[in-house]
């Protein structure tokens, strides 16, 4: 079967992180087309040097990597050090990355690369603020029709907010990119705290990972030594939820994973609840079900599933 062609869209942050070292594993399966970066857990001059890391450590700098906004479409930015750390990768050694960052404004790259590709056959994975993804949607909406499908990471359903009571850090860092992503009309495959908080890194996981003995695995090691310790006290968890790496798995291994098609809206007016993404799990509107919700995980097997596709950065 022909590789699946994909854009990332992201924020490094350690957890996006390994949803780069995930999707760049697994050649035979995912084409990545770009990987385009944006503002959300550090500012966007650390995302896209770390997004540029991540392709050194992993020897694929024929992976071209793409710089986009450097805040959202109305609100100011906000950012995640207190979790992340100041580089947004803190846990493993920061350095000038080989692989160059591409002239070209990532928006522009999407815009122009969705254009020029066949109806449905690019799937966009934003694991970050979805600034970059509706920018592009609402600068060209004939893009849509070329999407496959978007996978993102984003919403809380039952875990409520981890940014505020209400509201996860992706969606309440633009809810106005994501209202309009959600609106779009494409297949969706939501992946919230719901079931993010179902993988979490314990050390054992991280332990064997590490193990692994490869630059790939030894930096994930690093970075989810340091990413556990911010979850852990907040919520007295064994590991950090190993969020953005969702995405990825969903599509290697869709059936680790349990999801319903419903509404998912999102807040972009009140003060108190903006970015909350109202999730219609039990169809109590007539809303149209625009998105897969996922609700459920074999987080043994997801575990598996990363731990072999590290193991082949191992030569
Ligand atoms: O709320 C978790 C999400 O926000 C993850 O994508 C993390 O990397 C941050 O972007
Ligand atoms: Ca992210």
């Amino acid at each position: 079967m022909a590789a699946r062609s994909i854009i990332i869209d992201c924020d490094p942050g350690q957890d996006d992180a390994v949803a780069l070292f995930l999707a760049m594993s697994s050649p035979e399966e995912l084409d990545i087309l770009g990987i385009c970066t944006v503002a959300g857990n550090v500012p966007l001059g650390l995302t896209q040097r770390n997004a540029r890391m991540m392709c050194d450590i992993a020897g694929r700098d024929d992976v071209p990597v793409f710089a986009g906004c450097e805040r959202p479409m109305v609100l100011d930015a906000i950012t995640a050090e207190y979790i992340h750390g100041n580089t947004g990768i803190d846990g493993t050694e920061v350095f000038e990355p080989e692989t160059p960052l591409q002239e070209q404004d990532a928006v522009d790259y999407i815009v122009e690369t969705l254009l020029g590709a066949e109806d449905d056959s690019i799937t966009l994975v934003p694991t970050g603020p979805l600034t970059n993804v509706g920018t592009a949607i609402e600068r060209e909406p004939a893009v849509l029709r070329k999407i496959e499908a978007i996978v993102l990471m984003g919403g809380a359903m039952r875990e409520g907010g981890n940014r505020s009571p209400s509201a996860e850090f992706n969606m309440l860092v633009d809810p106005h990119a994501a209202e309009i992503v959600f609106g779009c009309g494409r297949p969706i495959t939501a992946m919230g705290l719901d079931v993010t908080h179902q993988v979490l890194a314990t050390r054992e996981r991280v332990a064997r990972i590490g193990a692994l003995g490869n630059p790939v695995a030894e930096a994930t090691a690093g970075m989810l030594s340091f990413f556990h310790r911010y979850d852990t006290k907040k919520y007295g968890s064994e590991g950090a939820p190993l969020h953005d790496p969702c995405t990825v798995a969903w599509l290697l291994q869709p059936e680790l994973f349990e999801t319903r098609a419903c509404n998912i809206a999102v807040e972009t007016k009140s003060k108190l609840t903006m970015g909350h993404t109202a999730v219609d799990f039990w169809h109590v509107t007539d809303r149209p079900h625009n998105a897969l919700w996922t609700y459920g995980v074999d987080a043994g097997g997801f575990y598996e599933l990363l731990t072999d596709r590290l193991a082949r950065f191992g030569g």
